[in-house]
């Protein structure tokens, strides 16, 4: 059967509907009743606008660049209760062009931000979607100061609240409820849905989480031992003018072992590079490091633990990491685990991150407030329900360690007792290479997987993570592999490069020998 997201019996457009839809969209905030909830404005845009959105949060920027509209939708804006000392300001885009499909997107950081692409991307495609501000606004975790039930709107609460208020409004106005239900989300939202699988499960048919937030706080503790490391370093530091050596022999050890030689390792899990294979032989001074250098890039790439209790596993080795590392990093305690502990654990803005102590963060750990770790590994009633999550995550990705993904899996399987096989009926895991955090890649960009608007290639469900999801749920057909596109130069304008298709965990890809490694025939998926 030929995959159509769009069936012909669901949309009906004309200029007369467009009126009609017009004339709906105007009076529903008059016939909506949702106690306590504040309707700021209920608007119709049509297709072609420029949407721009002058009043959000300057912190929110990378999430609210103005969006060309392609469907009419009605745009219903309002805030919403969460609590008597707290609230989700939400929206919902209804397109006139409805599906009967309603989708949920989630949040990114330690925000705070609406994420108005990816609402778009969904509402384009005919889903009733919704996005919430995850219960504060602006990309930072200043509200969560004394409040925990803003850190428990964070957790799972805002994105809960703004899914079920979406899919009451989607109905009213569109006179039937949806048909199924979906979740699109990356970093934090890949970890909001996992709390969804774990904690909610009857909240969506079908997610798609990426790069997942999860085992939160060992996250927000790795996160934090970057900048005291770097800092403290001194003559141990490496110079930029060093990071590509480290590169280089970072691809000089690992590059060749998925059989193809092409800066790209597709099972950087398998890596273990050792960095004292570059420090300087006798008499040498240049291109090579210090043995106190080397021992700051492998501290770079180590797990962190807390008094012998693992916290949150080793950066995996790929090209460009390190200096991403450094960059990132090197300048100020990164803003996440600093307004984490500060505002949310600890309670006190007074306190400092730079040198957080063992019993530290086992004490936030321990606490886990509003259940932000996101890691248990039963997620059978979920399984149960019939839902099916897909995962997904970039194999160079700086900010989050993507061999947690393969923990949480592993974790998965020991916890419900079931093989990868019996898994694959409703949880799929797919490592995604060339791709850094969510988006972007340090040089191919195989990371073309239609997981936000502005990576899709293709909206066949072989090549975009979001309609496999659909099929999977609607026609029962799993993704056995995601096709992704690297274009020239990263930019769609300059055309395709070369595709090859993802696999799914344990599976990784292993090049044949033959012919190119740009030919995605010559990929095959092994054990
Ligand atoms: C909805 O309509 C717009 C404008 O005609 C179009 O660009 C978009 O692709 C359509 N999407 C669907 C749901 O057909
Ligand atoms: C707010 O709700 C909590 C329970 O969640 C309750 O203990 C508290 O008294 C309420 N405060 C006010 C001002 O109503
Ligand atoms: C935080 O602690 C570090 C060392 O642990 C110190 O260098 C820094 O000045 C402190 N910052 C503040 C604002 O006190
Ligand atoms: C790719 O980018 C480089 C540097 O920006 C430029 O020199 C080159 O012409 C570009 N190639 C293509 C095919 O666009």
């Amino acid at each position: 059967m030929r995959f159509n997201l769009f069936t012909a019996a669901t949309i009906v457009a004309s200029t007369h509907v467009s009126a009609q839809f017009q004339k709906r969209c105007n009076s529903l905030a008059s016939r909506l009743f949702i106690p306590n909830t504040i309707f700021s404005r209920t608007t119709f845009v049509a297709a072609g606008t420029t949407l721009t959105f002058p009043d959000v949060d300057k912190t929110c920027e990378l999430f609210s660049r103005p969006q060309l509209i392609s469907a009419d939708i009605c745009r219903v804006m309002l805030t919403v209760p969460t609590s008597n000392r707290s609230r989700t300001v939400m929206e919902v885009w209804l397109p006139s062009n409805w599906t009967g499909r309603f989708l949920a997107t989630g949040n990114g950081g330690i925000g705070g931000c609406i994420q108005f692409n990816d609402m778009n991307y969904a509402a384009s495609l005919g889903f009733a979607t919704t996005g919430s501000d995850n219960g504060h606004t602006g990309m930072n975790g200043i509200r969560f100061l004394h409040n925990p039930d803003v850190v428990d709107d964070f957790a799972y609460r805002a994105l809960l609240t703004s899914a079920q208020v979406g899919k009451q409004i989607t109905w009213k106005f569109f006179g039937r409820p949806h048909s199924k239900s979906y979740y699109l989300g990356c970093s934090t939202g890949g970890r909001q849905g996992w709390k969804m699988a774990q904690d909610f499960p009857d909240e969506f048919d079908g997610i798609v989480a990426g790069a997942p937030a999860f085992a939160w706080t060992g996250l927000m503790s790795w996160g934090a031992m970057f900048f005291p490391l770097i800092k403290n370093a001194g003559a141990d530091f490496p110079p930029e003018h060093l990071w590509p050596i480290v590169d280089a022999g970072i691809l000089a050890q690992c590059d060749g072992l998925d059989g193809a030689v092409d800066g790209i390792l597709e099972e950087p899990s398998r890596c273990h590079f050792n960095p004292d294979a570059l420090i300087c032989a006798p008499g040498h001074t240049s291109s090579c490091l210090t043995r106190g250098q080397a021992d700051t890039v492998r501290a770079v790439f180590s797990p962190l633990f807390a008094r012998r209790c693992f916290m949150y596993p080793a950066l995996q080795f790929g090209p460009k990491l390190l200096g991403k590392v450094f960059q990132n990093y090197g300048g100020a305690q990164f803003l996440y685990p600093d307004h984490w502990f500060r505002f949310a654990v600890f309670n006190d803005p007074a306190f400092n991150t730079t040198m957080l102590a063992p019993d530290e963060i086992l004490f936030a750990q321990k606490l886990n407030p509003g259940g932000i770790n996101t890691f248990s590994g039963d997620v059978s009633k979920f399984r149960n329900r019939g839902s099916k999550i897909l995962h997904y995550h970039g194999q160079v990705d700086a900010l989050i360690s993507s061999l947690n993904s393969n923990r949480y899996y592993e974790l998965v399987s020991k916890t419900m007792k079931m093989q990868p096989a019996a898994l694959d009926d409703f949880y799929r895991f797919f490592r995604i290479s060339g791709m850094d955090h969510c988006a972007g890649g340090p040089v191919y960009s195989l990371l073309f997987i239609g997981n936000a608007g502005e990576n899709v290639a293709s909206l066949d469900p072989n090549q975009n993570v979001l309609t496999a999801m659909v099929r999977w749920v609607e026609q029962g057909v799993a993704p056995d592999t995601i096709m992704g596109t690297a274009y020239v130069n990263q930019t769609k304008e300059s055309g395709v490069d070369f595709q090859r298709a993802h696999c799914r965990y344990p599976f990784h890809n292993v090049f044949s020998g033959e012919g190119s490694f740009k030919d995605p025939e010559n990929w095959n998926c092994v054990l």
